[in-house]
């Protein structure tokens, strides 16, 4: 009798001790340096998938794999020269936003600017529009004089 009570009495503190120790006061993420570290696994997700996205790139062009025996992504490490870039011109981004984008009481201005605006899919952002395309044969062809010009001569 006095030893299942122990036992009881043990559980509960086991139990009890586990619950101190998985607060969810802890944060979900170790290494978050711009981003809330109140982010949600699903906000997460989503920012993620849009940085790649946006740069038309897979999770491994920013984060290195781990040491761990499955070679999982240590998505916390900071090893990777195109992360560091990322978290730049992601706090580049929010300053834009902020100084510009306040309010958007300009229907005629776009609401924000996102990694998408500058990248559109690409590692690097283009920095001047695409050549003209080749003209075709029929614009070639020499162009009947105006109308105007051949009447005042
Ligand atoms: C263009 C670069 C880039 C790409 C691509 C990218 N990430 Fe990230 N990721 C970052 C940066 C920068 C941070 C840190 C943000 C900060 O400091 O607030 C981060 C942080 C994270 C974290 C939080 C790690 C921690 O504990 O601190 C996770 C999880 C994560 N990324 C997952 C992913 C997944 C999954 C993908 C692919 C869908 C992905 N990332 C693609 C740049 C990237
Ligand atoms: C205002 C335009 C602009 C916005 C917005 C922008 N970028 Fe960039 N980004 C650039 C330019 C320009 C470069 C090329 C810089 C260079 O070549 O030195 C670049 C380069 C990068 C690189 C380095 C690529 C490489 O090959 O190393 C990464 C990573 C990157 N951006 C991630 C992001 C992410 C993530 C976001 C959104 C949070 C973002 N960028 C938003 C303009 C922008």
């Amino acid at each position: 009798m006095r030893k299942t009570s122990i036992v009881i009495t043990g559980l509960i503190a086991a139990v009890s001790l586990s619950f101190a120790f998985t607060k969810p006061d802890k944060p979900r993420y170790e290494n978050l340096k711009v981003l809330s570290k109140n982010t949600t696994k699903q906000e997460m997700d989503s920012i993620m998938k849009h940085f790649a996205a946006s740069l038309g790139v897979k999770c491994n062009f920013c984060h290195v794999r781990g040491t761990d025996a499955q070679n999982n992504f240590d998505f916390a490490s900071d090893k990777s020269e195109h992360k560091l870039a990322a978290r730049g011109m992601l706090k580049m981004t929010n300053k834009i936003n902020k100084k510009f984008f306040k309010e958007n009481k300009d229907a005629n201005r776009i609401a924000a600017v996102t990694c998408y605006t500058c990248h559109n899919g690409h590692e690097n952002p283009a920095t001047r529009p695409p050549a003209p395309a080749p003209r075709t044969p029929e614009q070639s062809q020499p162009q009947p004089p105006a109308q105007q010009q051949s009447s005042s001569q």
